[in-house]
C-alpha cells in the first residue's frame, strides 16, 4: 500500500508482520505438500472389488456403530457398515466443500476490495482447486460404492447448486429450505461486498473444519498406521491425503478470521449482526446429533428412510416389519451409540467456544454456543418417537420399492442377523 498516496484505509495487512508470515508459510507449505495429484490418482485407481472385505474406517467409525444393528451383524456386514459410513461421512463433506468454493470466491472478492490482500487470495484461490480434487475423489468413490452395491443412490445427489441445504440430511421442508437458499445467496452478496463480513466467514469456516478435524484426523490416522500402507484400501489412503490438505485450510481460517480481522475497521452493527448469523446458522446446522454417521451432525429422521433401504437390502435381508423393529430398537430406545454421538456433540460445542473465545463482536448465544446445548438424548429419543409413528406410516411407500423385487447382486451374506420378531414376508 503507498502510504505517499491518498489510501481508504488506515492499516495494511503488511504492517502487520507476524500474521503476513503465518500467511505466507501455510501458503508455501500447502502448495509444497498439495495432495492433489495424489488424490486424483487414488479416485482413478479405486475399484470397489479391490477393497470390499476390509475396514476403511477405525470400526468405530461405521454406520450405526453400537446400535443393536451393530452388535447383531455379521463381521461381513460390519465391514459393509464400516463403508457405507465413509460413503455417507464423505458425502456430507462434498455438500459442504461445493459451499465453501464459492464462499471462498465471493469472500476473496469481499477482501480484495482492500489493498494488499493478494496473499489472502491466492490462499484461497488455491485452497478451491484442492476442494475440486477432494470432491473428486469422494464423489468416485462412493458413487461407484452405492451403483455396485444398491443400483441407487443412498448419500450421494447429483452436483448441487451452493445455496442448496448444507447438510444433506436436515430437518427441513420446502419454505425451510427457500429461506436458506434466499439466506445464503444474500451472504454471498454481502460477503463479496464487504472486507469484514467477508473476514469473518472464515470464522464460521473454521468452526465447520473443526468438527471436521474431530473424524477427519482419527480416519486419516487409520492408513497412516495400517500395517500394510502400500496395499491399504484406497478410501483410507484418500482420507488421509485429504486431511494433509484439511489442515491447512484449518490454519488459513483462524489466521484470517482471528489476526486478519485486527487490520479491518471495527465492524458496525450491521456488520457484526450478519456475521453473529453466519455463527447462529453454524449451530443450528449443527444442533442435531445421529446415531448413523456419528461426527455428522445430521437430523436422525431424516435418515430414516434410507437405514430402512439398508436393512432391506440383500445384505441385511430384513423384511418390512423387521426392519421397522430393529430401527425401534436403535433409534427409539437409548443405546450406546446414543451416549458416543452426543459426547462427539459436546465435544464439538466445546471446541466452537474456545474457538470464538476472545473475537469481540461475538453475541452471548453464539460464545455459549447455546443452540447446541439444548441438544440431549432425552430429546434425541422424543424427537424420534414422533417422527417414527410418522415414518411407520409413510414407509408403507418403501414398500412398494421393495415388492417390484429388483434386488442387488449379494455378495455379504445376512445369515449373522438374529431372527426377528413378528416378521411379514412380502
Ligand atoms: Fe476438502
Ligand atoms: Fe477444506
Amino acid at each position: 500500500m503507498n502510504q505517499n498516496l491518498y489510501q481508504k484505509q488506515e492499516k495494511s495487512l503488511l504492517d502487520d508482520k507476524i500474521t503476513t508470515k503465518k500467511l505466507e508459510i501455510n501458503l508455501k507449505r500447502n502448495r509444497e505438500q498439495d495432495n492433489g495429484d495424489e488424490l486424483d490418482k487414488l479416485a482413478s485407481e479405486f475399484v470397489f472389488e479391490d477393497c470390499r472385505d476390509e475396514l476403511w474406517n477405525p470400526e468405530k467409525y461405521s454406520l450405526l456403530y453400537a446400535t443393536p444393528l451393530w452388535h447383531e451383524s455379521s463381521p461381513s456386514q460390519k465391514i459393509l457398515l464400516n463403508q457405507l459410513y465413509w460413503v455417507a461421512y464423505y458425502s456430507q463433506i462434498i455438500s459442504a466443500e461445493i459451499a465453501t468454493i464459492f464462499l471462498n470466491q465471493t469472500s476473496a472478492a469481499g477482501l480484495y476490495s482492500l489493498e494488499d490482500f493478494r496473499l489472502v487470495c491466492d490462499t484461497l484461490d488455491l485452497e478451491s482447486m484442492q476442494e475440486r480434487g477432494h470432491i473428486n475423489a469422494f464423489k468416485t468413490i462412493s458413487e461407484q460404492v452405492e451403483e455396485k452395491l444398491f443400483g441407487e443412490r443412498l448419500f450421494t445427489y447429483p452436483m448441487k447448486n451452493f445455496a442448496t441445504e448444507t447438510m444433506i440430511f436436515q430437518n427441513t421442508n420446502r419454505v425451510k429450505e427457500f429461506w436458506k437458499w434466499m439466506q445464503l445467496n444474500a451472504f454471498s452478496f454481502l460477503s463479496s461486498n464487504n472486507a469484514f463480513i467477508a473476514c469473518q466467514y472464515f470464522t464460521v469456516r473454521g468452526l465447520r473444519t473443526l468438527k471436521g478435524k474431530i473424524v477427519q484426523h482419527e480416519l486419516g490416522q487409520f492408513y497412516d498406521k495400517h500395517h500394510d500402507k502400500v496395499n491399504a484400501p484406497i478410501p483410507s489412503k484418500i482420507s488421509y491425503h485429504h486431511f494433509l490438505d484439511e489442515s491447512y485450510h484449518f490454519n488459513s481460517s483462524s489466521i484470517i478470521g482471528h489476526d486478519v480481522i485486527h487490520t479491518l475497521k471495527k465492524p458496525t452493527k450491521f456488520e457484526a449482526h450478519i456475521a453473529n448469523m453466519g455463527i447462529t446458522g453454524c449451530q443450528k446446522d449443527h444442533q442435531h446429533f445421529n446415531i448413523s454417521v456419528n461426527g455428522i451432525f445430521w437430523y436422525e429422521p431424516a435418515l430414516f428412510p434410507v437405514i430402512y433401504k439398508v436393512l432391506r437390502s440383500p445384505y441385511f435381508e430384513f423384511d418390512h416389519v423387521g426392519a421397522l423393529q430393529m430401527m425401534e430398537k436403535c433409534f427409539l430406545m437409548e443405546n450406546q451409540a446414543m451416549h458416543l454421538a452426543y459426547d462427539t456433540h459436546n465435544i464439538a460445542s466445546k471446541s466452537y467456544q474456545q474457538y470464538v473465545d476472545g473475537l469481540p463482536y461475538i453475541s452471548k448465544t453464539n460464545r455459549e454456543m447455546k443452540l447446541m446445548k439444548k441438544t440431549t438424548i432425552e430429546k434425541y429419543l422424543r424427537t424420534n418417537k414422533h417422527a417414527f409413528k410418522k415414518f411407520e406410516v409413510e414407509s408403507e411407500r418403501y414398500l412398494h420399492h421393495f415388492i417390484q423385487g429388483r434386488k442387488a447382486p449379494s455378495t455379504i451374506s445376512g445369515k449373522g442377523m438374529q431372527p426377528q420378531r413378528n416378521t411379514q414376508q412380502l
